[in-house]
C-alpha cells in the first residue's frame, strides 16, 4: 500500500490532456479526489442522464472504490450498475468476457448504454473489449486504479483478453469516451505494483521525453512513494499521458510508429514467458527489457554506455530488477519468434540511441542477440 504526500499547494488542479483522434477524440482528466466528479465529467463529455452504465470491478477495487463511483453516477442521474468480476491475470480470459456480456444482457445494455472500467489494465482490457463487442460496439470510460493503468493501458483503445496460446492475442481497437485519472486511488494499491508502473514511465522518458526522464532522475526517492508529493506524482501521469496520446494520435492502430510504445517489451515478453507469467510482473519484466536492448544499442554504437547507465540507474532507482535472468539462449531466440511484434520472420527492435530517442529496427541477428545476453551476465 502506498502513501503519497499531500499536495504542498493548497489544492491540486484538474490536468486535461487531449487525445486528438481524428475521428472520437477525447480527453485524459487527472483529477485527485475526481472519483467523486465522475457523473459530473460523463455529463460534460455529453452523455444523456439517464444512460445505463454497467461499471465492471474486481472485488479489491470496488471494496474500496465501487461505492463512490455509483454514487457520483447516481448523482448524475445515470443508472448504474456494479459487475463484480475476479481478479488476476489469470482471469483475463473470453469466460470473464462473456459474463461481462451476461450482465450487459441481464441488464438490457442498448446501443446507447456504456461500459465503464474500473481497475486496472486487466479489467480496462476487458471491459473495453466486451463494449467494442456488445451490440456490434458501445461506449466505454476507462478508470484506470494501478499507475500502469493510469499511464498506459486505459490510454490509447488497445483491448482485450489472453488465449491459452499466448497474452491478448484476443482483442480489438476501442478508443474510449474518457479517461478519468483519480491518483487518491494509488493509496491503496500494492508497492510492487507501484514500481511496476514506474517501469512504463521510465519508457516514455527513453522514447521521447528526456524532461520527464531527468524529472524522475532529480527524485530523492523513487522506490517509496510516501517520499513522491501529489502534485510531483500528478505531473508525472501528466507527462506520461501526453506523451502516449501523442503516439496514438499519430498512430492509432500501430501502422508504424505507435510500435515504439514497445520500447523493452520485446525481450520483456520473453521474461515473462520463460519465467512463467506471475514470476516477474509485467513493468519489472519490461525494466529487465530496457536493460537489455540498451545493452544491445550499446554493443551496435548506437547507444552511449553513459546513457545506458543512466536508465540502468533510474530502473534501480525505482526498486525495479535489472539482472538478466538465466534463460536459455535458444528459448529465447525461439520465443522472440513467437512474439507478436514479428514482421516477416524478423523481429523488430525498438532501439534507443539516447535518453528521449529510439528507433524501430529489424536487422538485429541471433548472433547479436546470444552476444548481447551473454554480456549481461
Ligand atoms: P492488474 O489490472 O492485474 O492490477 C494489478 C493488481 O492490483 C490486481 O490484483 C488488482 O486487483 C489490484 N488493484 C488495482 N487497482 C488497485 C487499487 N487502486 N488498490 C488496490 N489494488 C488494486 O494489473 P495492471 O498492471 O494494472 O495491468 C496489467 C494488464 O494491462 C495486463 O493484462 C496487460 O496486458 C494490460 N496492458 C494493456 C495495455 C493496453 O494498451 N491496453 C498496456 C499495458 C498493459
Ligand atoms: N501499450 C502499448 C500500446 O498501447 O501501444
Amino acid at each position: 500500500m502506498i502513501k503519497t504526500q499531500p499536495s504542498t499547494t493548497s489544492s491540486t488542479s484538474v490536468r486535461r490532456i487531449s487525445v486528438s483522434l481524428d475521428r472520437n477524440p477525447y480527453d485524459v482528466v487527472i483529477n485527485s479526489g475526481g472519483l467523486d466528479q465522475l457523473g459530473a465529467e460523463l455529463l460534460r463529455v455529453g452523455i444523456s442522464p439517464k444512460t445505463k452504465i454497467l461499471v465492471v470491478s474486481n472485488p479489491d477495487v470496488a471494496t474500496p472504490y465501487a461505492g463512490r463511483c455509483l454514487s457520483s453516477l447516481n448523482n448524475a442521474a445515470f443508472e448504474p450498475i456494479l459487475l463484480t468480476i475476479p481478479s488476476g491475470e489469470d482471469q483475463k480470459t473470453l469466460h470473464t468476457f462473456s459474463k461481462i456480456l451476461d450482465a450487459a444482457k441481464e441488464n438490457g445494455l442498448e446501443r446507447q448504454s456504456l461500459m465503464l472500467a474500473l481497475g486496472g489494465g486487466v479489467v480496462g482490457d476487458m471491459t473495453g473489449f466486451a463494449a467494442s463487442c456488445w451490440l456490434r460496439g458501445i461506449g466505454v470510460v476507462q478508470v484506470p486504479t494501478t499507475l500502469l493503468a493510469m499511464v498506459d493501458a486505459a490510454i490509447g483503445g488497445k483491448t482485450g483478453v489472453n488465449h491459452p496460446g499466448g497474452k491478448n492475442l484476443i482483442g480489438a481497437f476501442h478508443q474510449p469516451k474518457l479517461v478519468m485519472i483519480d491518483p487518491d486511488t494509488l493509496q491503496t494499491l500494492p508497492l510492487r505494483e507501484f514500481g511496476a508502473g514506474l517501469a512504463e514511465v521510465i519508457k516514455y522518458g527513453v522514447i521521447g521525453d528526456p524532461d520527464l526522464f531527468e524529472l524522475l532522475e532529480r527524485c530523492e526517492s523513487l522506490s517509496d512513494p510516501a517520499m513522491i508529493s501529489m502534485s510531483l506524482l500528478e505531473t508525472i501521469l501528466e507527462r506520461s499521458a501526453k506523451a502516449k496520446a501523442l503516439v496514438v494520435a499519430a498512430d492509432e492502430k500501430e501502422g508504424g510508429q505507435r510500435a515504439i510504445l514497445n520500447y523493452g517489451h520485446t525481450f520483456g515478453h520473453v521474461v515473462e514467458t520463460l519465467t512463467g507469467y506471475g514470476t516477474w510482473l509485467h513493468g519489472e519484466a519490461v525494466a529487465i527489457g530496457m536493460v537489455a536492448v540498451a545493452a544491445l544499442a550499446v554493443e551496435r554504437g548506437l547507444l552511449s554506455q553513459c546513457d545506458a547507465d543512466r536508465q540502468t540507474r533510474l530502473i534501480r532507482k525505482a526498486g525495479l530488477p535489472t539482472q538478466w535472468p538465466d534463460l536459455n539462449p535458444d528459448s529465447v531466440l525461439n520465443t522472440l519468434q513467437g512474439d507478436k511484434k514479428v514482421r516477416d520472420g524478423r523481429i523488430r527492435f525498438v532501439l534507443p540511441s539516447r535518453i528521449g530517442a529510439v528507433s524501430i529496427v529489424d536487422d538485429v541477428s541471433g548472433d547479436e542477440i546470444r552476444s548481447c545476453l551473454a554480456s549481461m551476465h
